[in-house]
């Protein structure tokens, strides 16, 4: 028997490994996924992992993959959760718990484990996941089974299985941290009243320390989909690399709430989503030029449903791909450039170019034209009206 862990060389998941071998009597495969977490979080991982009990590491980049399948469609489709989160751990479980089955499959296991507690929502994001792709799966969730309580119990029962606790220290707050975003929960955060501390943020500077220079800068757009930052092609994950970069010495794209978790409780939450918040700012403006009003409408309330489906782990859902193929067909035009100003924690729209642009100087201007003619206004809104004329006949008696 083996099972395939989710592993990050944290304490939890370290205490883990030798509690799937003494409760499951199984092989424990740790795998990491490199989704832009950063390469400390990655260093001296496979000694870790052995000397935790476990029989082999393995490791896979996945950060290309993870921006342009999960992260650009999200993007494309303008899925924004409960007004504010930009999705940043949703999107995440996703393509690890697909690699996962895809490693299950390579070394044999016939078992697959993570250390989400039982209280969130990325239980159920990877399971999920595993549901949908391999059915026959067995999942082990020990959060959900065992005794450990704190800390300390893990620290115990560590030692006692002779398994080195982590030097790492451990930070205060529950964080996760990808390509896309980086998540604080816990500790002071726990009180929605309280303002966090200057020094928790790791992805972008104080607003107020940011640069008194504004920047300036141009994001390339073709169907919906990022391509360019001032002009420079690049790859997805090395764009939002670099917009991630320069958002955060501008300090963009930070976001406080309190949220709805699918479990049913309300948690606070507060994110780091600098390049995010620049493309989500120039992926929107762009459809101002090149969609029409009830098009717009209507991929809005699609994309509510779409991000509430993401925020649910239902990302391998037929509802979920269904509505992406909606979104692709209707970004087809969404191609162009949106050029922003970035200044102390704002991101501000300066202009936007479009081939397929719907917007008519030479209709819209209040200079002149002959394409729209004014006096035919008059018997549009006649017609337009007529259903508040007649009520308002009858009201009056007419
Ligand atoms: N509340 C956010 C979400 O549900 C972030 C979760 C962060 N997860 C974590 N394991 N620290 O997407
Ligand atoms: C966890 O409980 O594992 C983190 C928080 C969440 O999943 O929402």
């Amino acid at each position: 028997k083996k099972v395939v862990l989710a592993y990050s060389g944290g304490l939890d998941t370290s205490v883990i490994v030798p509690w799937l071998r003494e409760n499951y009597g199984c092989e424990v495969v740790c795998f990491t996924a490199n989704v832009g977490q950063g390469i400390k979080e990655l260093e001296g991982l496979e000694e870790k992992a052995k000397a935790s009990g476990a029989c082999q590491l393995v490791v896979k980049d996945l950060q290309e993959e993870f921006v342009r399948d999960f992260i650009f469609p999200c993007l494309r489709a303008g899925a924004i959760f409960e007004r504010k989160y930009l999705l940043g751990t949703s999107m995440a479980r996703p393509v690890i718990a697909k690699a996962m089955v895809d490693v299950a499959k390579e070394v044999g296991a016939d078992a697959v484990s993570h250390g989400c507690t039982g209280k969130g929502n990325d239980q159920v994001r990877f399971e999920l996941t595993f549901f949908a792709l391999n059915p026959e799966l067995n999942v082990v969730a020990p959060w959900r089974e065992w005794d450990i309580q704190g800390r300390e119990d893990a620290i115990e029962y560590a030692k006692k299985h002779n398994v080195p606790v982590p030097v790492t220290k451990k930070s205060i707050y529950s964080r996760d941290r990808n390509l896309w975003h980086l998540s604080h929960e816990g500790d002071i955060l726990e009180d929605p009243a309280n303002e966090p501390k200057k020094d928790m943020y790791m992805m972008s500077v104080d607003p107020e320390d940011a640069p008194n220079k504004p920047e300036y800068i141009e994001i390339g757009i073709v169907s919906g989909l990022p391509v360019s930052v001032n002009g420079k092609e690049l790859s997805p994950a090395s764009l939002l690399a670099e917009l991630n970069e320069i958002g955060g010495r501008h300090g963009i794209g930070r976001i406080d709430m309190v949220e709805n978790r699918l479990v049913g409780m309300k948690s606070r939450g507060v994110y780091e989503t600098p390049g995010g918040t620049i493309l989500f700012a120039a992926a929107r403006e762009l459809e101002s030029l090149t969609l029409d009003r009830e098009t717009m409408q209507v991929k809005d309330s699609i994309a509510l449903k779409y991000a509430e489906l993401v925020y649910a782990g239902r990302w391998f859902d037929p509802l979920r791909e269904s509505m992406d193929a909606f979104m692709e067909k209707i970004t087809e035009t969404t191609t162009g450039s949106v050029t922003l100003k970035l200044y102390k924690g704002s991101v501000s729209v300066t202009g936007r170019k479009s081939p397929y642009s719907l917007y008519r100087e030479d209709i819209s201007s209040f200079e002149s034209g002959h394409i729209y003619n004014q006096a035919d206004a008059a018997g549009f809104i006649k017609l337009y009206g007529l259903p508040m004329r007649v009520r308002a006949m009858l009201e009056k008696g007419i």
